[in-house]
C-alpha cells in the first residue's frame, strides 16, 4: 500500500467516523443477516438433531410434575413469592417493570461514551437483572424434584415389542393365556368358568385396528368380566405401556406383521448341552414370567404362592415348600404334570405347558434347582459345553419368551 492510497483510506475512514452508522439501514441489514444465521442454524437442528421425547404425554398420570421450559424457569420461580391472589404481582407487574426500565436504561443514562468503566449505571442496572434471573434460574432447579419414571420408554421396535410381552405376561395372561388362546377360565376369582375366545386369531387381528385394542385394555370390558388398565379409568397402566402391548400383539399374532429378528433372538431361550443343569436365572425366570406370574403375583388367588424371584418360588406358598432341590416328587412339578394334589389342581390350570418347558424343570430340579448361571455350571458335570444362544428347542416355545437380561421381570409394569 503506497501513501497515496493510505491517505486515501484515511480520509475515507475518517469520513465514515463522522457520518457514524446508521440505524436504519445499516444496523437492522446486519442485525436481519444475524437472524437469518441463526434461523438458518435452528431450522439444521431441529431437522438433524433433534430433541430427546420425553414419555408421552398421560392426563391420567398424577404423578407427572409440569415445569416449563428452562429459559422461563426464573418466571416460574418468582411465583412461588406471590402465591394465590398476588400471583398477577409476580407474574405481570415484577416483569413489566423490569422490561419497562430497560427500555427507559438510554434515556436514563444518556452518558456519550461506550467504554464499560464509563458506563457504570447502565451495567450495574443490566447486571442485577442478568444476576436475579440466573439466581431465581437456579434455585428452581434445586427445588424440581426428580421426575418420576412412570412409563416404558422403549426406544427402538423390538424393545417395545419385549417391554410390551413383559407386560402382557403379567397383566394379561391369568385370562387370556400365554399366547392369547383364550380358554376356559381358571383360577381368576370371578371368572370362574368363563369361556373366553382367542385374541390370537387372524378374524381378530384383521378386524382391530390398533387404536381400538388400545381402547379395549385402557376401559377394559367391564361388563364381560375385562378390567380396565389404563390409568385413566382406575388401571396400572400409563399410555406407553398399553402401546407397548398392542405393539406386542401386533406383531406376535398378526401374520402381515413381520417380527423384528433381534426380538425372536432375544426371546429364544438358551440351548442346554444333553448333561447341562439349566440355571433360574437364564432358563427358568422366562418361563415363569411367561406362564405363570400373571397369577403367581400379590393380589391374586394362588394359595400365597409368589414367584416374582428365586427365593419366593422356592419358600412361598400355603403348600410350602413347593419346590424341593433334588427331588422331583414336588407340588411344581406335580402340578405341571398336570396332577391334581392337596395344594390343588394343575397348573397353569387352563393348558398343560408345552413338553420341552415341564422336562427344563425337570432338569433343573433334578439338578439341585441352582439360581445363578455359575451355580448351575457348578453342577453340570465337568466338560459341558457352554451355552450357546439357539433358537429355542422344539418348535413351540420360540419366539416369545424373553431370557433379555435387559428387561427385569416386573419391568416398568407397577407390580404392588
Ligand atoms: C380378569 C380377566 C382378564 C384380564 C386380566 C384381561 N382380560 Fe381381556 N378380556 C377379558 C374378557 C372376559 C373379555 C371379553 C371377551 C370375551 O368374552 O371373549 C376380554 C376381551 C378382550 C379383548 C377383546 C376381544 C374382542 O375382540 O372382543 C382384547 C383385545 C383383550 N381382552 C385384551 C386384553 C389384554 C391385552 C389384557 C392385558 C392388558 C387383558 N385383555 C386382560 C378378560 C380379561
Ligand atoms: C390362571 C392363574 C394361574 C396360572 C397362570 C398359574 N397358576 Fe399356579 N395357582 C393358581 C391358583 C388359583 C392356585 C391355588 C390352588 C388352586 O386353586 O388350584 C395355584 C397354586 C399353585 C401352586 C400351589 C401353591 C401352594 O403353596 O399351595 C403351585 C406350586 C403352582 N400354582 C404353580 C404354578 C406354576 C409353576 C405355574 C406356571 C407354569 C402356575 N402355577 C400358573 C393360579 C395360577
Amino acid at each position: 500500500m503506497n501513501e497515496e492510497q493510505k491517505q486515501k483510506y484515511y480520509e475515507k475512514y475518517q469520513q465514515a467516523k463522522q457520518k457514524g452508522t446508521k440505524f436504519f439501514p445499516d444496523v437492522i441489514y446486519k442485525d436481519t443477516l444475524m437472524m437469518l444465521a441463526i434461523f438458518v442454524a435452528l431450522v439444521m437442528l431441529a431437522t438433524f438433531v433433534g430433541v430427546a421425547n420425553e414419555p408421552k404425554a398421560d392426563p391420567s398420570d398424577s404423578a407427572y410434575i409440569p415445569r416449563p421450559e428452562w429459559y422461563f424457569l426464573f418466571l416460574f420461580e418468582m411465583l412461588k413469592y406471590f402465591p394465590g391472589r398476588l400471583e398477577w404481582i409476580g407474574t405481570f407487574v415484577i416483569p413489566s417493570l423490569a422490561v419497562a426500565a430497560l427500555f427507559l436504561l438510554p434515556f436514563i443514562d444518556r452518558n456519550p461514551y461506550r467504554h464499560f468503566s464509563k458506563r457504570r449505571f447502565a451495567l450495574s442496572f443490566m447486571s442485577l437483572i442478568v444476576i436475579g434471573m440466573v439466581a431465581l434460574t437456579l434455585m428452581a432447579v434445586a427445588s424440581t424434584p426428580p421426575q418420576e419414571e412412570t412409563a416404558t420408554l422403549a426406544a427402538t421396535l423390538p424393545e417395545q415389542i419385549l417391554a410390551g410381552q413383559d407386560l402382557y405376561s403379567i397383566h394379561c395372561v391369568e385370562c387370556h393365556g400365554a399366547d392369547g388362546e383364550g380358554g376356559e377360565i381358571k383360577g381368576v376369582e370371578g371368572l370362574e368358568g368363563y369361556i373366553l375366545k382367542p385374541i390370537n386369531t387372524q378374524d381378530e387381528m384383521y378386524t382391530r385396528t390398533d387404536e381400538t385394542f388400545f381402547e379395549i385394555i385402557s376401559f377394559g370390558q367391564p361388563n364381560l368380566g375385562m378390567p380396565p388398565f389404563g390409568k385413566a379409568y382406575g388401571g396400572e397402566l400409563g399410555v406407553s405401556d398399553i402401546e407397548a402391548i398392542v405393539t406386542f400383539m401386533r406383531y406376535t399374532w398378526d401374520d402381515r406383521a413381520e417380527i423384528p429378528e433381534e426380538v425372536t433372538r432375544a426371546s429364544a431361550i438358551p440351548a442346554l448341552g444333553p448333561d447341562e443343569v439349566p440355571s433360574y436365572e437364564v432358563h427358568i425366570a422366562p418361563i415363569v414370567k411367561r406362564y405363570c406370574l400373571s397369577c403367581h403375583r400379590p393380589g391374586k388367588k394362588n394359595n400365597n404362592y409368589l414367584m416374582r424371584d428365586y427365593q419366593e418360588i422356592m419358600e412361598s406358598g400355603d403348600h410350602a415348600p413347593n419346590v424341593i432341590a433334588g427331588d422331583l416328587n414336588n407340588n411344581l412339578y406335580r402340578m405341571i404334570n398336570r396332577e391334581e394334589i392337596e395344594a390343588g389342581g394343575p397348573m397353569p390350570p387352563t393348558r398343560a405347558l408345552p413338553p420341552e418347558i415341564i422336562d427344563l424343570f425337570r432338569r433343573w430340579i433334578e439338578g439341585g434347582a441352582p439360581n445363578t448361571a455359575a451355580e448351575a455350571a457348578a453342577a453340570s458335570p465337568p466338560g459341558a459345553p457352554a451355552v450357546p444362544t439357539l433358537p429355542a428347542p422344539g418348535g413351540v416355545i420360540t419366539s416369545t419368551i424373553t431370557v433379555s437380561p435387559t428387561l427385569p421381570i416386573t419391568g416398568t409394569a407397577t407390580t404392588p
